[in-house]
C-alpha cells in the first residue's frame, strides 16, 4: 500500500540545479536519446572524439549477435586518458585521487592527495615492476587488495601495460582466489600485509598463502610465480617464499618513465568474476574502446561532473573489488578530470556518522552509495548525518539493487535536504556502466524506479517469447540493442556467454532481472528472476553457496534461497540435510556458517540454517525452491505441490520452521 502511495510521488529535477547539469531538460534528454537510437554510430563517434586515441577507428561498430566490437581499429590506452593526458593537459598538479584511510589517531584520519602528476609517477612504477616480473601484453594480473590507493596505482599500471587485470574483493576466501586465479591462468597475484575493516586487520597475504597451497592438485592448478605485498598495516608476515617480493623494495628499483602500451580498442581491459546461475563464477570480459568511452560519458552525464568547478568531489563508496569501483571509482570518474575520494574503511567506524564525518569534511559534491548501507543509516538514526554539514552534497546516487521507496525518501530528505537529485541507477558487471538512470537535471524521479534509459540504450520488458509487455506488466528486462561497455564474452567459455545472455530471449541481451515499465515509461526493476540472489547489493548464486554447504563433510545436501531482510536487501537462508551419523546441533549451525565464510566469504554467510531431513523436489529430481522460501518467510504454503516426490518432506519442513 505504502509504496503504492510513494509511486504517485514524482520529483522533478529542481529547477536550480539545470544550470549545473550537462543534460538541463527532459526535452534535451529524449530529443539525443531518439538520435542515440536512431543513428548510434554517429552518436558514440562524437562522444568518443572527447578523448584521446593514439589511432582513429574505422568503424564504429561491428555487430553480429552476439559479438560487438566497438571503434574497430582505433587505439587507445584507459590509463593515458585516466592519467597522463590530464599532465599533458597541464592539469598536473590538479588531485586526481583523494583517499582516507579507516584508523583515526589522535581524532585525525590519514589521508592522502596524489595529483595526476603523482598518480603517473607511480603508475609508470609500478607499471615497470610488472614488467620486471615478466608481465607482458595479455597476462592477466589478479590484485587481492585493501581499498588505499595503491589499488588504484596498481589497476591503472595494468591498463598501461596491456595487462588485464582481475580484481578479487577483498572479503573472498582463499578458496575463492584460488578457483578465480586458475580460471584465469594468472602467474601474479598484488596484495597487501593487511587490510583495515572496522578496527581490526584482515590478513589478505596469509589467505593468498592458503590459496596458494595444494598447488599440485588439479583441481587447484596454480601457476602463479609472483606474489607482491604492499605493507599496509605493518603486519609481521611470511615473506620466505622466494615468490614473495615487497612493494616497496621493487618500486625502489625502477625508472619513473614506461610508454603507454597503444591498445587496439577490443583488446582485453580486464576479467571481473561474478556470480551466476551454477557454483562457478563467470569472469565478464570487458574491453578497451567502449569501455572507456561508455563510462566516461555515463560518469560525466549521470553524475553531472564538472571539471572546471574547482570544488567538485566525487564519492563513491563501493569497494574497486566490484564493478562499482572498476567503473565509477577509477575508470569512468578519472577521465573527467574530477577527483574522486576513496575510504578505506567500514562506514561505522569508529561510529555510525563516519561517513557524513568524511562528506563534511572533504566537502564532497557527488556522492553514490547502495540501498542497503542508506537502509542501515536509517536504522542508526538520523541524529548522525544530522550532526555534519552535507551542504555541499549536488547529486546522490544509488546502485546494486532496488531501493524501497522509504529508503529513497529518507535518502532525498535527511542526506539531500530535497535539493539534489537522487539517481537510481541501474546496472550490471556485465553492463560495464549505467544502463537505465534518471540524469539529473533531466529525469523526473519516482522514488524505487530506475527511471529511463541511457543514451543508445534500448531496453524492453518481454515475457519468454519476446513479446513486449504492456504497461505496467512484469515481464523479463532485455536489451535489444549493443552498447559500447557491453560485455564481450565470460572469460575461456563461450558456451556459457551465449546459454546465459544471448538463448533466453531472441535476439536481445537477457540481464537475469525481471521488471516493469508504468505508464509513464519509467522502467523498475523487480529484482531477479534467476537462481542469483541479490544480498547486500552483491551478487552470489545459490548453487555457489550450496556446494559451499556440500563440502562440509557432514553435509549431504543443500538448497538456498533468498528471503526478504531488512538491511540485505535479501538473505539467506539454507535446508540442510546431513550425512547418515551427523547431528543437528546449533553448533552446527555456526559451524555451517563460518563453513560458507571460509569457503567463499563472510558476505555469503547464511542468515538462516534449518536442518531437514530431505529436500522437497519435483518427480524429475528438481528442488522446488518456491516452497523452500515460503517456508524460509514463514509464509503458508501455497500453490500447487502435487509435483512434490515426497509430501512428507513439506510436513518435515513446517514442523522445522
Ligand atoms: O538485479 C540487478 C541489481 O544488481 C544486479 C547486478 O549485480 P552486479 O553485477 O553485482 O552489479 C551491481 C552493481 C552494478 C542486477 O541484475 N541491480 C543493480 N542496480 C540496480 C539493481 N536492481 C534494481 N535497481 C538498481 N538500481
Amino acid at each position: 500500500m505504502e509504496s503504492v502511495l510513494h509511486e504517485a510521488r514524482k520529483f522533478p529535477p529542481p529547477s536550480s540545479f539545470s544550470a549545473n547539469a550537462h543534460i538541463k531538460s527532459f526535452d534535451q534528454y529524449d530529443q539525443m536519446y531518439r538520435e542515440s537510437i536512431d543513428n548510434p554510430e554517429k552518436f558514440w563517434a562524437e562522444k568518443a572524439a572527447d578523448l584521446h586515441w593514439f589511432k582513429k577507428w574505422s568503424r564504429v561498430l561491428e555487430w553480429s549477435l552476439p559479438d560487438a566490437k566497438w571503434f574497430v581499429g582505433g587505439q587507445t590506452n584507459l590509463c593515458y586518458n585516466c592519467v597522463d593526458r590530464q599532465v599533458k593537459d597541464g592539469f598536473g598538479d590538479k588531485t586526481a585521487i583523494v583517499w582516507e584511510g579507516e584508523p583515526i589517531d589522535d581524532g585525525q584520519p590519514e589521508v592522502r592527495r596524489l595529483t595526476y602528476q603523482d598518480l603517473q609517477r607511480e603508475v609508470c612504477k609500478f607499471a615497470n615492476v610488472l614488467k620486471n616480473l615478466g608481465v607482458k601484453k595479455g597476462d592477466v594480473v589478479t590484485l587481492y587488495m585493501p581499498m588505499v590507493p595503491e589499488l588504484a596505482i596498481a589497476m591503472l599500471a595494468c591498463a598501461r601495460i596491456g595487462a588485464p587485470h582481475s580484481i578479487i574483493f577483498g572479503g573472498f576466501s582463499a578458496s575463492a582466489i584460488r578457483d578465480r586465479v586458475a580460471d584465469a591462468d594468472s602467474k601474479i597475484i598484488i596484495t597487501a600485509d593487511a587490510g583495515w575493516r572496522r578496527g581490526k586487520h584482515i590478513p589478505l597475504k596469509n589467505t593468498v598463502d592458503e590459496a596458494l597451497q595444494n598447488n599440485d592438485t588439479q583441481a587447484t592448478k596454480q601457476t602463479v610465480k609472483n606474489v607482491v605485498v604492499l605493507k599496509r598495516c605493518g603486519n609481521d608476515i611470511d615473506m620466505i617464499d622466494d615468490r614473495n617480493h615487497w612493494w616497496h623494495d621493487l618500486m625502489a628499483q625502477v625508472p619513473e618513465a614506461c610508454p603507454c602500451e597503444e591498445m587496439d580498442a577490443e583488446d582485453l581491459l580486464f576479467i571481473l568474476y561474478t556470480s551466476g546461475t551454477t557454483g562457478k563464477p563467470k569472469g565478464i570480459m570487458h574491453t578497451t574502446g567502449g569501455y572507456m568511452v561508455y563510462t566516461y560519458l555515463t560518469s560525466r552525464y549521470v553524475f553531472a561532473l564538472h571539471d572546471d568547478d574547482p570544488d567538485e568531489l566525487y564519492w563513491c563508496t563501493a569497494d574497486i573489488g566490484w564493478i562499482t569501483g572498476h567503473s565509477y571509482i577509477i575508470y569512468g570518474i578519472l577521465p573527467n578530470r574530477v577527483p574522486t575520494l576513496m575510504f578505506e574503511g567500514a562506514p561505522n567506524f569508529p561510529g555510525p556518522d563516519r561517513l557524513w564525518d568524511i562528506v563534511s569534511r572533504h566537502k564532497v559534491t557527488k556522492f553514490y552509495t547502495a540501498p542497503t548501507a542508506i537502509r542501515a543509516f536509517m536504522k542508526w538514526g538520523d541524529e548522525h548525518p544530522k550532526k555534519h554539514d552535507l551542504s555541499s552534497l549536488k547529486v546522490l546516487g544509488t546502485v546494486g539493487e532496488p531501493i524501497n521507496p522509504e529508503a529513497w525518501v529518507w535518502y532525498n530528505k535527511v542526506i539531500g535536504s530535497e535539493k539534489c537529485p537522487i539517481v537510481d541507477t541501474w546496472w550490471q558487471t556485465e553492463t560495464g556502466g549505467h544502463m537505465i538512470t534518471p540524469l539529473p537535471g533531466a529525469t523526473t524521479t519516482v522514488p524505487g524506479s530506475c527511471t529511463l534509459p541511457f543514451f543508445g540504450i534500448d531496453p524492453a520488458i518481454v515475457d519468454k517469447n519476446g513479446n513486449e509487455q504492456p504497461a505496467n506488466t512484469g515481464g523479463f528486462l532485455v536489451i535489444r540493442k549493443p552498447w559500447p561497455s557491453m560485455l564481450r564474452g565470460i572469460y575461456g567459455d563461450r558456451e556459457r556467454f551465449i546459454k546465459t545472455y544471448w538463448s533466453e530471449i531472441e535476439g536481445c541481451y537477457f540481464a537475469g532481472d525481471g521488471a516493469r515499465i508504468d505508464a509513464d515509461g519509467n522502467f523498475w526493476v523487480m529484482g531477479r528472476v534467476d537462481d542469483v540472489i541479490n544480498v547486500s547489493g552483491h551478487r552470489l548464486g545459490t548453487a555457489e553457496v550450496e556446494s559451499a554447504l556440500v563440502s562440509h563433510t557432514q553435509v549431504a545436501e543443500a538448497a538456498v534461497v533468498g528471503v526478504p531482510h531488512e538491511i540485505k536487501g535479501t538473505g539467506i537462508a539454507a535446508f540442510v540435510t546431513l550425512k547418515g551419523t551427523a547431528t543437528p546441533t546449533p553448533q552446527l549451525k555456526d559451524e555451517l556458517i563460518a563453513h560458507v565464510a571460509k569457503e567463499i566469504g563472510a558476505i555469503a554467510k547464511p542468515d538462516q540454517i534449518r536442518f531437514t531431513d530431505s529436500l522437497p523436489k519435483t518427480r524429475s529430481g528438481k528442488i522446488m525452491r518456491r516452497l523452500l522460501r515460503e517456508v524460509a518467510t514463514g509464509k503458508e504454503i501455497k500453490g500447487d505441490t502435487t509435483t512434490l516426490e515426497d509430501y512428507s518432506v513439506l510436513a518435515k519442513l513446517r514442523d522445522d520452521a
